[in-house]
């Protein structure tokens, strides 16, 4: 006896609550259902805001820009974001630098960007610049030649700079003094180029990225 009526008990509590529920929204509770409905509307505008402003996390680029206080080019290739950063530094020093900003040495496409990047360098009272250029393997122990000549002995490592009209270089340069010139630096006063060891403490470096 006492076991059939507690489940009655049970069956009628959930049938009572629907009834009361029906009862309410027909009188008083219009403007709750407004304010659902302006909640959801709500969240919808949100979540198709926070998607389109998070679409590039998901690969999907929206709208790409250099870094704050990088210096925008237009290359063959594409947008190019530049920056130069000082110190008394080598070749590996300015790779850490560079890389340390997400980015890699730059190299240099053509004479605009020769004189841009010295113009950008003069702001110190430094002498030279790392550039991103390496000595091509067949150039390697070579002084100028009629195989290495400016445009050969050198080769841009930054994968964003077509052609060969950045080689531009100071007087008898590149020599390959001591055969041990492997790297590239920028005259700030010359805007020209000048093949240097890897070793030897300069300047700064400009340093290079793609928007993102
Ligand atoms: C950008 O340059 C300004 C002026 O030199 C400087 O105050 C600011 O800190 C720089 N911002 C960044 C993110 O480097
Ligand atoms: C860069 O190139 C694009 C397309 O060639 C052009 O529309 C744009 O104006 C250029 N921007 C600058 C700063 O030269
Ligand atoms: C690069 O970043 C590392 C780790 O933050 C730091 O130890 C190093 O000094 C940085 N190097 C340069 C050249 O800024």
């Amino acid at each position: 006896m006492s076991i059939s009526s507690e489940k009655s008990d049970i069956e009628l509590q959930p049938f009572e609550a629907v009834d009361v529920l029906g009862k309410n929204e027909k009188d008083s509770d219009r403007p709750k259902a407004l304010l659902l409905l302006l909640a959801i509307l709500l969240i919808v505008i949100f979540s198709v805001y926070f998607i389109f402003v998070n679409l590039r996390y998901f690969g999907i680029k929206v709208e790409k820009e250099c870094p704050t206080n990088w210096t925008s080019l237009n290359r063959t290739m594409g947008e190019w974001c530049v920056q130069v950063f000082f110190g008394n530094i080598n070749l590996a020093e300015a790779q850490q630098i560079c890389s340390n900003n997400s980015a890699v040495i730059s190299s240099i496409e053509n004479t605009d960007e020769l004189q841009l990047f010295s113009k950008m360098a003069q702001v110190s009272h430094k002498n030279y610049i790392y550039v991103g250029a390496r000595r091509t393997e067949k150039c390697m122990n070579s002084k100028l030649s009629d195989v290495c000549t400016k445009e050969t002995s050198f080769e841009w490592t930054d994968g964003f700079t077509k052609g060969v009209e950045g080689f531009q270089w100071e007087d008898t340069q590149p020599d390959n003094h001591l055969g041990d010139q492997k790297c590239v630096v920028l005259g700030v006063k010359t805007s020209l180029l000048d093949d240097e060891r890897e070793s030897a403490m300069r300047g700064g470096v400009i340093c290079g990225a793609r928007p993102n």
